[in-house]
C-alpha cells in the first residue's frame, strides 16, 4: 500500500490476517477508516511468517517526512502466537512538526488489544501530547511513579511465603519487577526505570540482550543439565580461557561466588598444603560457613565462630583510612601492615591472602595504585597464593577485562562470578594447570557441583562473553564510565552532603556524609528517602545507604548514564532540602 502524500498516517485500523504456510508478503491487509480520519496512508509492508497463524505478520508503516500532524514512524510487531495487533508501537516523532510529536512508545500487554498497553510519551520541548486514539500518559521523566496496585498485590502475596532477609534494594523498592531490556526496567504496573544496579553487578550485557535470549533458548530445547561434556561448554571455557591473565587457563565452574571462593580456598590449601587464610576489612567474598571470617563487616556478626585460621587485616580505604593516615605520604602503610599480623597473629602458614581489586560491597572502593602490588610481595614473601576475587571486577566492570589488569598484576587463583553468567547463576575458579593439579582437589568429583558448568549455565556464559567482546563493552565501560565519575564530582561540588566520589569503569561510589569534616555517614533515614526519590523519578540505584554504590550494565550508553545523574541529582536536591541539608 503506498502513500497518498496528503493524508495522515496511522489513523486507521488496520487488519492482517495471513495465510498459515504462505511465502513472505503473501498475507491479506484490509484498512478500515475508522471516523473522520482517512486511512491507508504511509507505506505498508507485511512480512508473513509462513508458519504463524492469521495476523501474526510483522507490520511497518513507514511516514513520508512532510505529512501533517502524527507523522513518525510507525512499527509494529507482532508476538507469534499472540492475536492480531497485539504487538509492540513505536512512533517516534521528527523534531519541529506540530502536536502529536514527541516519542510515543505503546506496548501491548500479552492477550490484550492494540492501544490498550501502557503509553509513554516524551514531550519535545513546547509541543502539545497528542493523545490520538491511544490514551498516553505524560512525560515520562517527570511522571511519578508510586508501587501501583499491582507490584502491591504481587508483594503481598509474595510476603505470605518469602522468608526475611532478601537483598535490601528488593525489598526497599516495594516494586515487582515484570520485565527489562538493556538498562531498563519495567514493573508490574508498567513504569519504566533505568537500572544503576545490574543486580549488583551481575547483568554486565543488560537484561534480555536478543543474543543472548536466543543462546539460551536453543539450548533449552537441546540439552539443560548434567556435567558431562558439551559443544557449549567447550566453546565457553575456550573462549573464557582466551581472556583470563596469562597462565590462568584451567576453569572450574559453579553456581555461586560464595561456593567459588570456598572451591578456590580449599583449592589454595590442596596446594600449599597449609590452612590459614587473610582476608580485609570490609571485604565481601560471600555468606557461606567458610567465608564468615574473611569478611570485614557486620555481615559475620553473630555468626561466629569462624574457621580456624581466618584473619582479616586492613584494606586500603583511603576514605577512612583504618589506621588513619593520609595518601601518599602513608607510604601504603596498610599493605605492610598485613606483615605484622601474619607476624603477630597466624602461625605462619598462610595458603592465601584473598583480595577484591575494587571492595564492591564495601562501597566500590578504589585502593591506590602500587596497593594490589604490595600484597602480592606479601604472599610472596610468605610462600602463600595471591587469590584475586573478581566477582565483581570481572569481565570488563572497571572499564579493563580484570580489575587487577590496572596494576598489571597476575594472582595465583582467581574467582568469577556475577557478570560471566549475564545473569544466570555462573561462577568459577581460575588458576594455573600447576596448581589444579594438587591432590585431593583435582581428585574426580572433589571440585565439581550438581549445576556448576551445566549446559544453560555454559551457554549464558558463552553468549555473555561473546556479547562483552563483540561490542567491546570493557571499551564501553572504560568510555561511560569515565563520564559518570566527572558527573558525579559535579554533584560533590554541589552538594556539601556529598564527601567523596571515586570509581573505576562502571563500578563507581558516592559517600554521604553528616559533614565533610567528621565523614560521619548521613542518617539512613535520610538515605532511605532518596531511594524512594530516585525511584519515582525513574532510577533504581542502591542509594539507600549513605556508601552509594553505581553499577549498572555495561551495555548503558552514555545518553542513559546522563539521565540517570540527572535524576539523582534531582532526587538528591529534592530529599536534602526536606532534610535540612542542602
Ligand atoms: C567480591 C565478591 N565475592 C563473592 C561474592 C559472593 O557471591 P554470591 O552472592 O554469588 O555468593 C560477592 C557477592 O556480592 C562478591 O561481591
Amino acid at each position: 500500500m503506498e502513500d497518498r502524500g496528503n493524508e495522515r498516517p496511522g489513523t486507521g485500523r488496520i487488519t492482517v490476517e495471513g495465510r498459515a504456510n504462505e511465502r513472505p508478503g503473501t498475507g491479506r491487509i484490509r484498512v478500515e477508516d475508522r471516523g473522520n480520519e482517512r486511512p491507508g496512508t504511509g507505506r505498508i509492508t507485511v512480512e508473513d511468517r509462513g508458519d504463524e497463524r492469521p495476523g501474526t505478520g510483522r507490520i511497518t508503516m513507514e511516514d513520508r517526512g512532510n505529512e501533517r500532524p502524527g507523522t513518525g514512524r510507525i512499527t509494529m510487531e507482532d508476538r507469534g502466537n499472540e492475536r492480531p495487533g497485539t504487538g509492540r508501537i513505536t512512533v517516534e516523532d521528527r523534531g519541529n512538526e506540530r502536536p502529536g510529536t514527541g516519542r510515543v512508545t505503546v506496548e501491548d500487554r500479552g492477550n490484550e488489544r492494540p492501544g490498550t498497553g501502557r503509553v509513554t510519551v516524551e514531550d519535545r520541548g513546547n509541543a502539545r501530547l497528542e493523545t490520538g486514539r491511544i490514551p498516553i500518559e505524560g512525560h515520562a521523566m517527570t511522571t511519578r511513579r508510586e508501587p501501583g496496585p499491582r507490584s502491591r498485590e504481587i508483594i503481598a502475596r509474595e510476603a505470605r511465603h518469602i522468608a526475611p532477609g532478601y537483598q535490601s534494594f528488593a525489598l526497599y523498592s516495594g516494586l515487582a519487577m515484570a520485565r527489562g531490556s538493556g538498562c531498563r526496567l519495567w514493573d508490574e504496573d508498567g513504569n519504566e526505570y533505568i537500572d544503576f544496579i545490574a543486580g549488583i553487578a551481575v547483568g554486565s550485557i543488560g537484561h534480555c540482550h536478543p543474543h543472548y535470549v536466543e543462546a539460551l533458548k536453543r539450548q533449552t530445547e537441546r540439552l539443560t543439565f548434567g556435567s558431562f561434556t558439551t559443544e557449549t561448554r567447550a566453546r565457553f571455557l575456550e573462549l573464557l580461557g582466551s581472556v583470563t591473565p596469562e597462565g590462568l587457563t584451567r576453569i572450574q565452574l559453579f553456581s555461586g561466588g560464595a561456593e567459588a571462593v570456598e572451591a578456590a580456598l580449599r583449592l589454595a590449601k590442596a596446594a600449599t598444603k597449609r590452612q590459614e587464610v587473610i582476608g580485609f576489612w570490609g571485604g565481601f567474598h560471600g555468606k557461606t560457613g567458610g567465608v564468615l571470617g574473611l569478611l570485614g563487616s557486620d555481615f559475620k556478626h553473630h555468626q561466629g565462630p569462624f574457621l580456624p585460621g581466618q584473619y582479616s587485616t586492613p584494606y586500603a580505604d583511603c576514605y577512612r583510612c583504618p589506621l588513619r593516615l593520609r595518601y601518599p605520604d602513608c607510604g601504603i602503610a596498610c599493605a605492610e601492615y598485613v606483615r605484622d599480623v601474619i607476624r603477630f597473629q597466624t602461625a605462619g602458614e598462610i595458603a592465601a591472602i584473598i583480595v577484591e581489586p575494587i571492595q564492591g560491597t564495601a562501597g566500590n572502593v578504589v585502593p591506590p595504585d602500587g596497593f594490589l602490588r604490595a600484597i602480592q610481595s606479601v604472599a610472596r614473601d610468605h610462600g602463600a597464593l595471591f587469590f584475586a576475587d573478581e566477582m565483581i571486577t570481572g569481565f570488563g566492570r572497571t572499564g579493563s577485562m580484570w580489575g587487577m589488569d590496572h596494576e598489571g598484576v597476575v594472582p595465583d587463583i582467581m574467582t568469577v562470578g556475577k557478570g560471566v553468567g549475564g545473569g544466570f547463576p555462573l561462577a568459577g575458579v581460575v588458576s594455573t594447570d600447576a596448581l589444579v593439579s594438587a591432590k585431593p582437589w583435582s581428585n574426580p568429583s572433589f571440585s565439581s557441583s550438581s549445576y556448576g558448568g551445566n549446559p544453560l549455565a555454559s551457554a549464558a556464559g558463552l553468549a555473555a562473553l561473546e556479547i562483552i567482546l563483540k561490542e567491546d563493552l570493557v571499551a564501553n565501560a572504560e568510555r561511560v564510565g569515565a563520564i559518570m565519575l566527572a558527573e558525579l564530582g559535579r554533584l560533590k561540588e554541589k552538594y556539601r552532603t556529598v564527601g567523596e566520589v571515586r570509581g573505576r569503569g562502571l563500578l563507581l561510589g558516592i559517600e554521604l556524609v553528616e559533614d565533610r569534616q567528621s565523614r560521619r555517614p548521613l542518617d539512613k533515614k535520610i538515605t532511605l528517602d532518596l531511594y524512594q526519590e530516585c525511584l519515582r523519578r525513574g532510577l533504581v540505584s542502591m542509594t539507600y545507604s549513605p556508601t552509594i554504590r553505581i553499577n549498572p550494565p555495561l551495555v548503558i550508553t552514555e545518553e542513559l548514564a546522563r539521565e540517570g545523574l540527572a535524576i539523582l541529582d534531582e532526587a538528591l536536591g529534592v530529599v536534602l532540602r526536606r532534610h535540612g541539608r542542602d
